[in-house]
């Protein structure tokens, strides 16, 4: 056994595991967070997505051990995540699950693309995307979401960044497409 410390969700913890022992099999058997899915548990499905040091992870694919120090994030840490509650909202309203299976981990990925790109168009998400295997929603309804929650953010943070900046807008003026000599 190896001790392992790390931050879950924002609580420090110390444990033994195995050396062999999975983030995704530590995450689920030993922490209870079983909204970490495995699917194929060798990285071809995405289920499994977490964030470690912020950054989308394959949990099937990364030993517990190798997450020594760091910080883990599931999905259960982000229940008052306001990138994830607008993911949320916005797969309720585009249908972007029916049995759920894909989910958590397709939530992790969004999340991850949302946090690293402002306002990705369809192609993007898709190709984005591209890791993480749905087997009923034929995609379309989760990219439909992705996007709309990167637009309702984009939106947002314009906004937000408008009145950060004490601008004041008043107008705005008709840009000439082109200026002729
Ligand atoms: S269970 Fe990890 S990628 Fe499929
Ligand atoms: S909603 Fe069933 S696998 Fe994606």
């Amino acid at each position: 056994m190896k001790s392992l410390t790390l931050e879950l969700n924002g609580a420090k913890i110390t444990c033994d595991v195995e050396p062999r022992e999975t983030l995704a099999d530590f995450l689920r058997e030993r922490c209870r967070l079983t909204a970490t899915h495995l699917g194929c548990e060798h990285g071809a499905c995405g289920a499994c997505t977490v964030a470690v040091d912020g950054q989308a992870t394959r949990s099937c694919l990364r030993l517990a051990i190798m997450c020594d120090g760091r910080s883990v994030q599931t999905l259960e840490g982000l229940e008052d995540d306001s990138t994830m509650e607008v993911l949320r909202r916005h797969f309720h309203q585009s249908h972007g699950v029916q049995c759920g299976f894909c989910t958590p981990g397709m939530l992790m990925m969004a999340r991850d693309i949302l946090l690293r790109m402002h306002d990705p168009d369809v192609e993007t998400v898709r190709s984005q995307l591209s890791g993480q295997i749905c087997r009923c929603t034929g995609y379309s309804g989760i990219v439909t979401a992705i996007v709309a929650a990167g637009r309702e953010l984009g939106r947002a943070g314009q906004a937000k960044g408008v009145r950060e900046s004490g601008i004041q807008v008043t107008a705005i003026a008709a840009v000439p497409a082109k200026v002729d000599d």
